[in-house]
């Protein structure tokens, strides 16, 4: 019989919301400014900040931005305030970083936090082939099977028919073969621009059902981000890693990385008990981006925690004239 004696204890998710706030507050004076490193540093540097204030021995060890040489939080940079717990972190100050430039919906910023050594390594591996579906169709979906096969799993899981299915895809050239076959079973497409996170959060999520399943090649860094919230939410994340070239292929395997391997949820999160917030920073399916107005702004947030498997919206009224009194983020 499971032990039941354990109580409440510390949720680092609703202290870490804080520090993906800050960062969607300063990142969003940047909206539609046509500066994609402006934003991005912004939000780095509010992130760093608030950061430095959770009590926590934390180390970076997926930073975002060494793809596009953006500005970045960087690997191995040690953050909170060096007690323990000891945690490992991914961030992700814009996930959407020409969304935002370009003052397009979809931009969130993101922290995922889980005890060290918990968070799969990507290394020198860019990308990754990704499938995403909520708890009803975690046990249905297979890498090595076809996407139309997925498809129709998908469909008999949650008791629809094909047609009924929601499939969310970044919008590239590489899924020109992806995307034919998910249009011949007759499945809806929903092609995004960029932030797939938030797609990957939508499919896992069963109670807001409108994407069912996010498909196709994105960023590693933002896999291993969004499994986080996956877990949370009791679905499943099936990754591959895909390379752009032999020689970046070369460069995994020398590394040791097994490129024909199907990563689950539990691969890319070890541990039961990760964390994971998210902000806002334009308006999205997923959450309403930064609102600014006389008073100062309103954020809102996802905040998830896997061993409980609470999902928290919180809406922020912040008074900027207060904050900016004594805050050491430009606001
Ligand atoms: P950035 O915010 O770093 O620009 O990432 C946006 C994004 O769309 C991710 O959500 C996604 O995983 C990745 O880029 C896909 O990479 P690419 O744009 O190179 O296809």
């Amino acid at each position: 019989m499971a032990d039941r004696s354990e109580r409440p204890d510390r949720n680092l998710a609703i202290e870490i919301v804080r520090v993906t706030e800050a960062a969607a507050m300063a990142a969003a004076r940047w909206q539609g400014r046509g500066e994609k490193e402006s934003g991005d540093q912004a939000a780095v540097d509010a992130m760093r900040q608030v950061l430095d204030t959770v009590v926590m021995d934390g180390t970076i060890i997926i930073g975002e931005g060494e793809k596009d040489e953006a500005p970045m939080l960087f690997n191995g940079e040690r953050v909170g305030t060096g007690e323990p717990p000891k945690v490992d972190l991914a961030v992700d100050p814009v996930d959407g970083t020409r969304l935002l430039a370009e003052g397009r919906p979809g931009a969130i910023a993101v922290l995922a936090a889980a005890p060290a050594g918990a968070l799969f390594d990507p290394g020198p591996c860019v990308y990754m082939e990704k499938l995403v579906v909520g708890a009803a169709a975690a046990d249905v979906v297979d890498l090595d099977r076809p996407i139309a096969e997925n498809l129709a799993a998908v469909a008999r899981a949650l008791g629809r028919d094909v047609t009924d299915i929601t499939v969310m895809m970044l919008d590239r050239d590489r899924h020109e073969e992806a995307k034919a076959a998910i249009r011949r079973v007759g499945a809806r497409l929903q092609l995004i621009p960029d932030g797939d996170v938030a797609g990957a959060i939508l499919a896992a999520w069963d109670e807001r059902p409108q994407v069912d399943v996010l498909y196709g090649i994105g960023g590693t860094p933002e896999g291993v981000t969004s499994a986080c919230a996956v877990k949370a939410l009791d679905g499943q994340i099936l990754g591959r890693l895909w390379a752009r070239s032999d020689a970046e292929a070369a460069q995994a395997r020398e590394a040791g990385f097994d490129l024909d391997k199907v990563l689950t949820v539990d691969d890319l999160v070890t541990s039961e008990d990760s964390f994971f917030a998210c902000t806002g920073i334009t308006n999205s399916q997923l959450l309403k981006g930064v609102m600014f107005d006389g008073i100062g702004a309103v954020t809102e947030s996802l905040v998830m925690r896997s061993k409980s498997g609470t999902v928290r919206t919180i809406e922020a009224r912040h008074r900027l004239k207060k904050l900016r009194e004594y805050a050491a983020v430009d606001y």
